[in-house]
Order: C-alpha cells, then structure tokens, then sequence
C-alpha cells in the first residue's frame, strides 16, 4: 500500500492543502491565494493573512480530499511549522494537530525551508547530495543539501530577501501586488541595459549577497527621474533590475559551487546538480540565465515547475513523506516559529 501524507501550507499569504502518495504521486495540491485581500495594502498584512488562513483551511482541506481520497486513508499530517509568519504558521499548525488528533495519525513538524528544499526529489526524483539555492520572499540561501534534515549553509543574503527586492521594487515602480511577478512582465518589454545599477558584494569570493544597495539607488534613480513613471521608464527600470540581479546571481552561483566542491571533497562526495527553488525560481529569465550559467560549469541545472516553486502544501507534504519513511515524527506539543533555520530541523 503506497503511504499517503496530508500536507498543510500557511506561513505566508498563501493557503496550501496538499496530500502526496509515495513514492512520489501528488494526489491533490490545492492553494488558496489571498492576493485579493492584501492587494489594497500592497503587501502582506499578517492579521488579515491570519484570519484569511482561519477561513481557508477547512475549504482547502475538503477540495483536497474531493479531488482524491478519503481522510482515514491518511498516514500522516505534515504542516510547516516555521519560518514564516507566525499567526499563519499557528493557524495551519493548530488545524494539522487537530486533524492529526481526530484521525489518531501521526504529526509531522515541517520546515518551510525543507518543503523548498526537497520539491525536486518530488518532481525529478534527483539524489542527494546537490547544491541548492533557495530563492523566497524571505530567504535567499545557497546550501548544500546532504540528506534528508542534513543541510549546511553556505551563504546567504545579508540584508533584504531576494523575493522582498522584487516586492520593494515593484511597489516602488507603482506595479500591483504581488510585485515579482509583475516585474517579470514589464521587464519583457524593457531595455536591461538602459539603467546601470549596483551589484553589491559582486567580486567577493563567498557566496553572500545583498541587495539593500539596489534597492536603495532604484529609489534614487525614481527620485531623479521625478517619479514620472510612464509605461517604458517602468519596463527599462524593471528590465534594468532583473538584468542586474542575474548578473549578481550568476557570479554568485559560481562561488558557491566552488565552496559546494570543497565541502563535497571533505565529506568524499561526489555530484554535480545545482537545484533552484522558491517562489523568485520560478522566474523564466533567471531560470534560463543561470541555467547556461551552469551548465558551462558541467554541472546538470534543475527546477520544479512553476506552481511548485511558489509556495504549495505538496512540498510540506513530500517533506513529511520523507520523514515518515524514516519514521520521523513530531509531538502533538512541537511549538510553531516565525525563525528557524534549516540547519536546525
Ligand atoms: O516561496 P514563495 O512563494 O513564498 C515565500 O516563502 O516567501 O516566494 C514568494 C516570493 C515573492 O517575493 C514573489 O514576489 C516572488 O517570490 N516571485 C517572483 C516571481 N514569482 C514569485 N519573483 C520574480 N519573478 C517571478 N516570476
Ligand atoms: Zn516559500
């Protein structure tokens, strides 16, 4: 009998109930956006993201199981328990315990992190070890992903997130929530090269990154401009940006393969795949830019698609699958957090 996870999503603004089979069938994946609600604020507003995750659980939890099978059937309840937002990471964390409580099922603990981390064992079926670069709205990490809860960090961003660079961007350039995406568009009918900007930390050998800088000289060069921001000053500066993170992206992956090379050496390991993943990973021109990248390395480039970079409650799922395997699960009393880092599940 194949194992069936019930996996639940909620530590940011979108609402994510998914249930995965092994070895690797998602049966369901449904995600409730709030897009709507938190449009008129352009950003996320953790209160109304909250209540929103309240209301949608139990309506993402029963289009779930229509689409599939039948609630005893599960072998376990899987939910992100942190990093996130935490009145949305309290919400899906209560409603999984709960579930988990009535159907007598084990519970599952998951970081968010982990669930970016191991979508691609999901849907490429790919082995340990690989070097992967997590691309959010709240991380931007390059680690070396060893095994399943064996994770090393080898750089990071030192300020802002990449994804909250595109959000911060995109709201500066008056473009509608949420902002990646949006740029992603405009920058399709812009000029990169008409806008110069800075790529902060570009030629030092680590893979740190930061991106404050630009974001600060876009703000400066809006200012310069007036604010007149008519329909091509909006396409170039969003080309110009896009174009300047995959210049930093591009230098920094090649940094952080060769730290990747010697910690393969000392634990004598060998692999050659780079993975990306996280909702700025499913962005069409840095996906092709670093793929070339790359793969002139001869390393082997991969990514999920699209619906599950972003985030989805089938990567929580998958995650909670894999633990289960090794017969890894929580306490009804494991506490929800808004900080947890990777390297410490
Ligand atoms: O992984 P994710 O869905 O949620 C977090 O865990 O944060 O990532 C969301 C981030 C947002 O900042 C969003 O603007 C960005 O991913 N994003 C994109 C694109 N689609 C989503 N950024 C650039 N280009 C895109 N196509
Ligand atoms: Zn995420």
């Amino acid at each position: 009998m194949p194992l069936r996870i019930l996996g639940i999503e909620s530590s940011c603004d979108d609402t994510g109930v998914a249930i995965v089979s092994s070895p690797r069938r998602i049966l369901s994946n449904v995600v409730i956006s709030q897009n709507s609600e938190h449009q008129y604020f352009n950003g996320i507003v953790p209160e109304i993201a909250a209540r929103a995750h309240i209301e949608n659980l139990n309506k993402a939890t029963i289009a779930a199981l229509q689409n599939s099978i039948n609630i005893e059937s599960i072998d376990a309840v899987a939910a992100t328990c942190g990093p996130g937002l935490i009145s949305g990471v309290i919400a899906g964390s209560m409603f999984a315990k709960a579930l988990s409580s009535v159907l007598k099922k084990p519970f599952i603990a998951i970081n968010h992190l982990e669930g970016h981390a191991l979508t691609i064992r999901l849907t490429n079926n790919i082995q340990y070890p690989y070097l992967l670069l997590i691309m959010s709205g709240g991380h931007s990490q390059f680690i070396m992903v060893r095994g399943l809860g064996k994770y090393t960090i080898l750089g990071q961003t030192l300020d802002d997130a990449i994804g909250e660079t595109f959000d911060k961007v995109a709201k500066m350039l008056k473009l509608p929530f949420p902002g990646g995406v949006e740029i992603e568009k405009r920058a399709l009918n812009g000029n990169p090269l008409k806008y110069s900007l800075p790529k902060p930390m570009i030629y030092k050998d680590s893979c740190n990154m930061s991106f404050s800088g630009l974001k600060t000289a876009i703000r400066l060069l809006i200012e310069k401009l007036n604010n007149s921001l008519d329909t091509t000053t909006v396409n170039d500066i969003a080309a110009s940006f896009q174009y300047t993170i995959g210049v930093i992206l591009k230098s920094k992956i090649l940094s952080a393969i060769k730290l990747y090379e010697k910690k393969l050496e000392q634990v004598t390991m060998k692999s050659n795949k780079v993975v990306i993943s996280g909702g700025v990973a499913s962005n069409q021109y840095l996906r092709d830019i670093l793929k070339s990248e790359v793969e002139l390395k001869n390393y082997r480039f991969f990514f999920p698609p699209k619906q599950l970079c972003t985030d989805n409650a089938a990567m929580i799922a998958y995650a909670g699958l894999e633990r289960f395997i090794k017969g890894i699960t929580n306490d009804l009393n494991f506490q929800p957090r808004d900080k947890w880092s990777i390297e410490e599940v």
